[in-house]
């Protein structure tokens, strides 16, 4: 049977993304904590763990740190050690000295006592990354995480911060689906291979938009072909691949089960093709 693996630990390959978890961004950007719904918030992560999913995906962003707050809840009482719990530390918190408070903050928030991944949310121009990295290591040191990792990086930028860290970095989260492959090329992909660096794909039903709001007439064919909806093809395109794990988010049961049901689907070599040709290569968000 085929595993998933982030820096040699097992996880599922579909995890549980968070944003928009108990909180949300204003149209001038502004993050925003948001409590009204936080119960079956819980809820959908409490259901996702008990319907097999071990990966939970977090951030100091999410929901002005209230997301984490809500992962805390959800997480309680479980067996620790069946989880693996990454959270990202932002912009505010990237300078080496400030990297290892994020992650104590994350950690109260929590209510764990170390992460399995910390990861630094994406390379900031305005910031060496020598300082984040240093950050990440140090963190690493004072026993507040297993293992480090990126975000949104370039196949360069990726590189680099290997080249930097003294710790392994084991993943590199960004955006990746079936119609934006952004950053990930062959490039990618060998830098990926050679030192052991998942790729972490996020948006992987595009926010719907490869899910009950897809339009695409070639993901619509191709799953009524293979007999899945399109929410389950995208996903499955995804974990099919080597070295791969996603982390959608879902906050129904219904969203729950049927992502999951996608690593039941085999996607035929032409329909694979196809699908593989559909996506767009860019840098940006
Ligand atoms: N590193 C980064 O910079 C970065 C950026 C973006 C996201 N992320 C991480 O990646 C995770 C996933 O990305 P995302 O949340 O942006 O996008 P996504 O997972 O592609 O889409 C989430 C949206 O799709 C809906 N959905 C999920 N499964 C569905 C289904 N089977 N049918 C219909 N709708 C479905 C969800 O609705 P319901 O909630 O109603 O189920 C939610 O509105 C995030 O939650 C976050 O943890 C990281």
């Amino acid at each position: 049977m085929r595993v998933w693996r982030i820096g040699g630990r097992t996880v599922h390959p579909i995890g549980i993304g968070t944003w928009g978890m108990g909180g949300d961004r204003l149209p001038d950007g502004e993050i925003f904590a948001d409590y009204r719904d936080d119960d079956r918030e819980i809820e959908a992560i409490r259901a996702a763990v008990e319907l097999g999913q071990n990966h939970i995906d977090t951030a100091q962003l999410y929901g002005a740190g209230h997301t984490e707050e809500i992962v805390g809840e959800a997480i309680s009482g479980l067996d620790r050690e069946e989880l693996f719990i990454a959270t990202k530390v932002w912009r505010s918190h990237s300078l080496r000295h400030a990297v290892p408070h994020a992650a104590e903050e994350s950690l109260r928030k929590l209510r764990i006592d170390v992460l399995d991944l910390l990861y630094v949310h994406a390379p900031w121009d305005s910031i060496p990354m020598d300082e984040y990295i240093a950050g990440l290591d140090d963190a690493v040191d004072a026993g507040l995480t297993r293992a480090i990792a990126v975000s949104n990086f370039s196949a360069d930028q990726l590189l680099t911060a290997v080249r930097l860290s003294r710790h392994p970095i084991v993943a590199n989260q960004v955006r990746y689906n079936l119609l934006h492959h952004g950053q990930v090329d062959s490039h990618m992909r060998d830098i990926c291979a050679e030192h052991g660096v998942t790729i972490v794909a996020y948006r992987p039903v595009e926010r719907r938009l490869l899910a009950d709001q897809a339009t695409s007439p070639a993901v619509l064919d191709i799953a009524a072909e293979v007999g899945c909806t399109p929410a389950q093809l995208a996903i499955a395109w995804v974990i099919n691949q080597p070295g791969v794990v996603t982390i959608p988010k879902a906050s129904s049961r219904e969203h729950l089960e049927e992502n999951l049901a996608a690593t039941r689907v085999q996607i035929p070599g032409g329909a694979q093709a196809r699908l593989d040709s559909l996506g767009r290569k860019d840098g940006t968000e």
